[in-house]
């Protein structure tokens, strides 16, 4: 099998095209990624080597250079991490997230149609449904739940999966959606929050947290998020959304006083900042879905997880800090 992973050299997407290497290594991957700030090649180092990898700088909305990727390679899957992906930036400047996220999603789609219905996975996110309120009782998110986005990053996610959706019921399209929660591990970028906080931490510099702390999100370990899109795209019923989560809410004040001790750091670095625009309170993911019609469930603990990226932070200086200073 021959998979064009998009956004490959980005967080989530190098993780994946780790795990296919040790779990699939039959499988050739081609990756398609235009090593935006978030995205580094050497995140795939040592797997660049050898005849079943090729990497493409590019964007995925130039559709000249997707056209010529599915003209040279037979593409049996289209599997697409690529993204613009974070929420303060989206506040900033909105536009990059409607050009990648969306009109980049409707080329790779439309490449998948002409090349005779080429299998397409979409990578989405559980900001597409909102917010919950930070009542515990009040039920997570499932497949059916309303799309409530509130950032242009979540709105432009959104508007993807509908895309992606709507290929399958016009054009016959064999398409699946998965809906993560928030992901944790190795070479994620230190702009986002458990990176963010270790690398100061490690660093001796303050923590800052947005208002009082009490935001809730659900992580997931990156490589269990991986194994859920290997056998979502393998055995997922075609035409479906698909949760995927850990059941493991924390509140954001919390996490990082664990990411602190982790550390063997003192308390008094967090500081308390003004609130993010329109900050969602709360993210809980149902993966009941997943759990039942493929047998889902992550195998890293949250303890362990954590562990594992705390050394990894350690051990990687040389990913993080060149992009700290920047
Ligand atoms: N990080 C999370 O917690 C999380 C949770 C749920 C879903 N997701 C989704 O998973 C996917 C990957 O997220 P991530 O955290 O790894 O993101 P990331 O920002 O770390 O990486 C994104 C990658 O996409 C590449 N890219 C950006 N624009 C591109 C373009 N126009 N053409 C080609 N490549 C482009 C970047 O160079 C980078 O390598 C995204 O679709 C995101 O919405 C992320």
């Amino acid at each position: 099998m021959t998979l064009l992973v998009t956004g490959g050299a980005g967080f989530i997407g190098s993780n994946f095209i780790h795990y296919l290497r040790k779990h699939r290594p039959e499988d050739r991957v081609v990756c398609l990624d235009a090593l935006t700030y978030a995205g580094n090649e050497r995140n795939l180092v040592p797997l660049t080597d050898g005849s079943l990898f090729r990497f493409v700088k590019g964007n995925i909305g130039d559709e000249a250079l997707v056209e010529a990727i599915f003209s040279e390679e037979k593409i049996d899957a289209v599997v697409n991490f690529a993204a613009e992906t974070h929420v303060d930036r989206s506040i900033m400047s909105p536009e990059i997230f409607v050009k990648t996220n969306v009109w980049g999603t409707a080329v790779l789609l439309e490449a998948c149609r002409r090349h005779g219905g080429v299998r397409f996975h979409q990578i989405s996110t559980d900001e597409v449904y909102g917010m919950l309120s930070l009542d515990p009782n009040e039920a997570s998110f499932t497949e059916d739940s309303p799309l409530k986005p509130t950032s242009p990053y979540a709105a432009s996610k959104a508007s993807a999966d509908l895309l992606v959706l709507s290929y399958q019921k016009t054009f016959g399209l064999p398409v699946t959606v998965s809906r993560c929660s928030n992901n944790y591990g190795p070479f994620q970028h230190p702009e986002k929050l458990i990176p963010l906080m270790l690398t100061r931490a490690m660093t001796g510099g303050v923590l800052p947290i947005y208002g009082k702390g009490d935001n809730v999100r659900d992580w997931i370990y990156v490589e269990d998020h991986c194994r859920a899109v290997d056998l979502i795209l393998r055995k997922g019923k075609i035409g479906e959304i698909y949760n995927v989560g850990a059941r493991c809410e924390i509140k954001n004040l919390d996490l990082v006083r664990m990411l602190v001790s982790a550390v063997g750091e003192g308390e008094d670095r967090i500081v308390f900042v003004k609130d993010r625009l329109g900050h969602d309170l709360r993210y809980a993911i149902d993966p009941t879905k997943l759990e039942k019609e493929l047998g889902f469930y992550p195998v890293i603990s949250p303890k362990e997880g954590l562990e594992r990226t705390v050394s990894w932070y350690r051990e990687n200086r040389s990913f993080w800090e060149p992009l700290t200073t920047a």
